[in-house]
């Protein structure tokens, strides 16, 4: 099965990372790679890059084919941090380049000229192939693109049926960004909404699955977090499932504004 993609060519379904570390991090990416996943989130914060690239070595599947992103910590942003800070997480990944390389939070030493400039240096030296920002807000998106030739081309932030985050994605739509959702299954809290439970039943599917199709049917890139192979199956077969458009707009209305995510630097 190929996987679809959105904005930008970002495959609509990938594998996150967070707090998946070692062997087990190894055996999951390598897992989810020879499934069929093309896409693989990671980032230097996670501590796992080494194990996520073991299993991207390990996996029997071409890296050309792999959309590999990381993420910079907000303590490398500075001007002079950030081409040290990526080449120290492609050498983790074992990598010559990653795919995406995310701004993780516009907090710390983020600064919209000299981070985006240093982005746009390793952009030219072909060690990222893509410029992205996570956790910004609309406003601050189009401040980066004014620092950035290279477009940015998708902003990851926290985005499931809990927290539909409208506007967001409305404005990425707009500039052609990809949005990729983090948390796409509310840390699993999908599975208490009585509504996503009767449109699983109909569709004899999970919440979880449910809440992955209604991202992928309104153009959002998802990366669950699943760590053994059943969960990584069972997100990988939320592809089959297809929402119809009474489902999709009971979902669209659910009026639950759940922020899970919410560090004090954040801009929100
Ligand atoms: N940019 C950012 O600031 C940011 C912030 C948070 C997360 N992220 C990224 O987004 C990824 C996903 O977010 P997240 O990890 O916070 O939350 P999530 O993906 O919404 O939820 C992960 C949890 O759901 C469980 N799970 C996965 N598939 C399941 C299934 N089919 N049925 C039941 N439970 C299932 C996982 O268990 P198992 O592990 O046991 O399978 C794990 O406990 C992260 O791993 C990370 O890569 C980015």
């Amino acid at each position: 099965m190929d996987v679809p993609t959105v904005a930008n060519g970002i495959p609509a379904l990938g594998l996150g990372t967070y707090k998946n570390t070692g062997e087990q991090a190894t055996e999951s990416v390598r897992t989810a790679l020879e499934m069929g996943y093309r896409h693989i989130d990671t980032a230097a914060y996670y501590e796992n890059e080494a194990a996520v690239g073991a299993g991207i070595e390990a996996a029997s599947v071409p890296r050309e084919e792999v959309t590999v992103a990381t993420k910079l910590w907000y303590d490398d942003l500075a001007g002079d941090d950030v081409v040290p800070a990526a080449k120290a997480s492609l050498d983790r990944l074992g990598l010559d380049s990653v795919d995406v390389l995310y701004v993780h939070w516009p907090a710390g030493s983020y600064e919209a000229s000299e981070t985006m400039g240093a982005f746009n240096e390793l952009y030219e030296q072909g060690l990222i192939e893509n410029v992205a920002v996570s956790n910004f807000t609309p406003e601050q998106v189009a401040t980066a693109q004014d620092h950035s030739a290279a477009p940015i081309v998708a902003n990851q932030v926290e985005c499931h049926p809990l927290f539909q985050q409208d506007e967001l994605r409305d404005y990425c739509e707009t500039e052609d960004i990809a949005v990729v959702a983090y948390a796409p299954i509310a840390r699993g809290k999908v599975a208490d909404v009585p509504e996503l439970t009767d449109i699983a039943e109909k569709h004899d599917a999970s919440e979880v699955q449910v809440s992955l199709a209604w991202l992928r049917q309104r153009d959002v890139a998802a990366i669950p977090k699943a760590t053994g192979e059943a969960h990584i199956r069972a997100n990988w077969e939320s592809q089959q499932v297809t929402l119809d458009s009474d489902d999709l707009a009971t979902i669209d209305t659910l009026a639950y504004d759940e922020r899970l995510i919410d560090p004090g630097f954040a801009p929100w």
